[in-house]
């Protein structure tokens, strides 16, 4: 046996019981302002599963300790579950930051794109670099991600844009979840930008996903989802529907990057074909809300870009007041988002779209999980569920995560019931 036994943890947050469902699925509207904790608790831990908690007066471990059982003193300290961050681009070459500095000289993220710069820039620079290379580049990535709290990651391809250049991102994708204790997702992005050498082809482009790209993917089963950036100068809406026909007959299910920069469909299209998640949504009203009320897609909400891009910041209240469901991710990437840490999204999330402490950590937990389809093993403290948490460092309480946005407070991670070392 291989037990862990957190004992004397003074919030033990996101606390949800199997027994009446809601620990499978997301919160959603009013519901999201809910955050079940439990003062001075204990929980334990067992062969990788939470195998118990409850309140330090009830321990059951007090005297009788299984054998084998590591002990961690949690005084003063938080426990959450991992952050479930479901939407990011983290494999990827080299990074941008000359473009910060156009940035800054005025030059927009379009403007910027529309110079050969932006995804494109990114998509030469991977072409160049070896697999190897690209793994060992991401995999810095990815333990940062882990110290930050992060134990389920969605990973994009994207800056491929070829067949082999997107086939060897979803390699790395993979070896990432073979080689870190991270739970990963993969998504095939090749509809991402379309390359300089279809410049003026785009619909050929188009093609060439459909006809090779997503076949190759499904044959070498390398993701589970596809994706289109379905935006004024990328794809449009009639891409976006022709690759998703495609993408779902071999099995993957559709998401997309919609409405970040313009009202551009792209929540309709993603609704209309059962997308799992609709992402950035800066640019949303009536009609996008109306289409994702009674929907099974969750919108997805990227404050961290909107942040960097010094943009509108989607109408998170809004959407929660019409009851829906909202997930926050980082969009960890090298153009609009060089950031990985949900710690800062979730103070963007509440100082910029007035979300409540406790919305953003439903919707940076159990509604991230939701969104990679992991909800049922991941994204709260539930027994049954896999053991993936993290202690902070002695804090007041879970809104002080929020709120002192850039002290590093996690202390300890343990993901799949092992204490992560780094
Ligand atoms: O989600 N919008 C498209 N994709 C990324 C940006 C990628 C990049 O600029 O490299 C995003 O913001």
């Amino acid at each position: 046996m291989n037990g862990i036994l957190i004992e004397n943890i003074k919030q033990l947050v996101q606390v949800r019981t199997g027994v009446s469902g809601e620990a499978f699925s997301c919160s959603t509207g009013n519901e999201m302002n809910r955050l079940p904790c439990l003062e001075n608790a204990w929980l334990f831990i067992r062969d990788g599963m939470i195998d118990g908690f409850g309140p330090m007066e009830n321990c059951p471990y007090k005297e009788d300790i299984p054998l084998g059982t590591k002990i961690i003193d949690a005084t003063g300290r938080c426990v959450f579950p991992s952050f479930c961050d479901c939407h990011t681009h983290i494999v990827f070459a080299g990074s941008r930051e000359k473009e910060f500095s156009d940035k800054n000289r005025g030059l927009s993220y379009r403007q910027i794109a529309a110079r050969g710069g932006g995804i494109l820039n990114s998509a030469a620079l991977l072409h160049k670099t070896t697999e190897e290379e690209l793994f060992e580049q991401s995999l810095v990535r990815a333990r940062e991600l882990i110290r930050f709290g992060t134990g389920a990651v969605e990973i994009k391809s994207g800056y491929g844009l070829t067949v082999e250049d997107e086939i060897k991102m979803l390699r790395v994708i993979r070896r990432i979840g073979e080689e870190t204790p991270l739970t990963v997702k993969a998504t095939f992005l090749g509809a991402h930008a379309v390359p300089e050498s279809y410049k003026g082809r785009r619909s050929e482009y188009v093609d060439l996903i459909i006809d090779q790209m997503i076949p190759r993917v499904a044959e070498e089963n390398l993701a589970q989802y596809a994706d289109v950036f379905c935006e004024t100068g990328f794809f449009t809406v009639e891409d976006t529907e022709r690759i998703f026909t495609a993408a779902l007959k071999h099995g993957l299910r559709p998401r997309v990057h919609a409405n970040q920069m313009d009202f551009s469909g792209g929540v309709q299209a993603g609704v209309n074909y059962g997308a799992i998640t609709v992402d950035h949504l800066e640019h949303t009203g009536p009609e996008e809300w109306d289409a994702l009320a009674g929907s099974d897609t969750l919108p997805v909400l990227l404050p961290g870009s909107t942040f960097f891009l010094e943009m509108d910041y989607a109408p998170a209240r809004e959407m929660i007041r019409r009851g829906l469901p909202v997930a926050l991710a980082t969009n960890y990437n090298p153009g609009s988002c060089p950031a990985g840490n949900m710690q800062f999204m979730m103070t963007l999330a509440c100082l910029k779209m007035k979300l409540t402490p406790e919305e953003a950590v439903n919707a940076s937990t159990l509604n991230g999980a939701h969104g990679m389809d992991l909800s049922s093993r991941l994204g709260s403290i539930t027994v049954g569920k896999t053991a993936n948490v993290f202690i902070t460092v002695p804090i007041p309480s879970y809104e002080y995560f929020a709120y002192a946005f850039t002290s590093p407070l996690v202390e300890t991670t343990i993901l799949n019931g092992k204490i992560t070392t780094l």
